[in-house]
C-alpha cells in the first residue's frame, strides 16, 4: 500500500462499575467486568496516513510531539493494525482533543478507540464493531467501551475472542449529566496501566472482584429502570472499593486530594437534600457528578461555588466512535 488515509471521533468514557486488575496485562484481559456511559461533548479526533515515504511512524497530539512512551504505545497499536492488514508501511498520526489533557478524563479511551477506528479505515480493514472493540481493548481497555455509544458493558471474558464491550442502552435512553468538577490540572504520578499491575498486591482486590457480578447486575437493573436512587448508592460504592484497593496496595495509590473528599461529602449532602447526583472518581482527584438532566443546572451552580473547583467539564450521553 503507497497510502491510505482516515480519519475518526471517539469519545472518553465515565465507568458507572470500573475496570480495575487485569488476569492478563499483556492482552489487558481485566480482573473484572465494567460498565460505562459514553462522555457526549468530549472528543479525540484522530487521522491515520500510512505512507511509504516515512522512515518510521510519527505522533502529534493536540499538535505537539507526545512523549516517547506515548509513540511507543500508538505504534504498538499500529502494529496490531498493520499485522491484520499484512502490510508493514509507517503512518503519521494526528490526534486532538477538545477537553484539556489531564482533567480526570480517561483520554486514553477516545484515543485508542479513534485510532482504532482510523487506522483499521485506513488500512482498509472492514472489522465489526465486537472486533473493533477487542482490537481497541489491546491499545487500552477502557478504550473498548467507547467503541459504543450511550451506557455500555465490557464483558471481562477469558480470552482474547469474549472480552469486548457491547451496548446496554442507547444514549436517548436517560438523560444523565456528568459534571466533572475539576481540583487539579497536574498529571498523575501513577497512570492506570502502571495500577492494574499494583491491583493484586491489596487483600481487597479478590473481595472486591468476586463481589462484582453483584454490583453489574445493580448497576444494570438501575439503569434499564432509569432507577437513580440505586444507581447513585452502586456507583458510589463501586468507586470507593476500587479506592480502597488503589489504598491498600503496595506501594499504595492514593489520588484523593483534600478536596477530592470535601466534594464527595458535599455530593452526597446534596442528594440527602433531594438532589439527583452521585459522585464516581477514576485514578485522579477531579470528581464525576452524575445527575440527571432535572437536577444538572443545580448541581452545577453548587459546584460552582466551591472553593477548589477549577474547571468544570459538562457532559451528556455520547454516541459511538465513528470514521469521519
Ligand atoms: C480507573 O483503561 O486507562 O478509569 O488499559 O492500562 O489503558 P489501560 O487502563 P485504563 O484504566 C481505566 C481505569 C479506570 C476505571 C475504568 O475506566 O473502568
Amino acid at each position: 500500500m503507497a497510502k491510505g488515509t482516515a480519519s475518526a471521533v471517539a469519545s472518553p468514557n465515565i465507568a458507572l462499575i470500573k475496570y480495575w486488575g487485569n488476569r492478563d496485562h499483556e492482552l489487558r484481559l481485566p480482573s473484572n467486568g465494567s460498565i460505562s456511559l459514553t462522555l457526549g461533548g468530549l472528543e479525540t479526533r484522530t487521522t491515520v496516513s500510512f505512507d511509504e515515504t516515512l522512515p518510521s511512524d510519527r505522533l502529534t497530539v493536540d499538535g505537539s510531539p507526545p512523549t516517547n512512551s506515548a509513540l511507543v504505545r500508538v505504534s504498538e497499536h499500529l502494529d496490531r493494525i498493520r499485522h491484520l492488514a499484512g502490510i508493514h508501511t509507517p503512518a503519521q498520526v494526528e490526534s486532538r482533543n477538545n477537553f484539556p489533557a489531564g482533567v480526570g478524563v480517561a483520554s486514553s479511551a477516545s484515543a485508542f478507540a479513534a485510532l482504532t477506528l482510523a487506522g483499521t479505515a485506513a488500512a482498509d480493514l472492514s472489522l465489526n464493531p465486537k472486533e473493533l472493540s477487542r482490537l481497541a481493548r489491546l491499545g487500552s481497555g477502557s478504550a473498548c467501551r467507547s467503541i459504543f455509544g450511550g451506557y455500555v458493558e465490557w464483558y471481562a471474558g477469558e480470552t482474547h475472542a469474549d472480552s469486548h464491550a457491547e451496548p446496554l442502552a442507547p444514549p436517548e435512553h436517560w438523560d444523565l449529566i456528568d459534571l466533572i468538577a475539576v481540583i487539579s490540572r497536574e498529571h498523575k504520578g501513577i497512570g492506570s496501566t502502571q495500577g492494574h499491575t499494583l491491583a493484586d498486591t491489596s487483600l481487597l482486590q479478590s473481595a472486591r472482584v468476586t463481589d462484582t457480578p453483584r454490583r453489574l447486575n445493580i448497576c444494570r437493573e438501575a439503569l434499564l429502570h432509569c432507577d437513580f436512587p440505586t444507581l447513585a448508592s452502586i456507583v458510589e460504592q463501586d468507586s470507593n472499593l476500587m479506592h480502597a484497593v488503589m489504598f491498600t496496595s503496595t506501594p499504595a495509590l492514593i489520588y484523593w486530594a483534600p478536596t477530592t473528599i470535601e466534594l464527595m461529602q458535599a455530593v452526597t449532602t446534596w442528594r440527602a437534600e433531594g438532589l439527583e447526583v452521585c459522585y464516581t472518581i477514576d485514578a485522579g482527584p477531579n470528581v464525576h457528578c452524575l445527575c440527571t438532566k432535572q437536577h444538572a443546572d443545580q448541581v452545577e451552580e453548587r459546584l460552582g461555588h466551591l472553593p477548589g473547583v477549577i474547571d468544570l467539564l459538562r457532559a451528556h450521553p455520547g454516541g459511538p466512535a465513528s470514521v469521519i
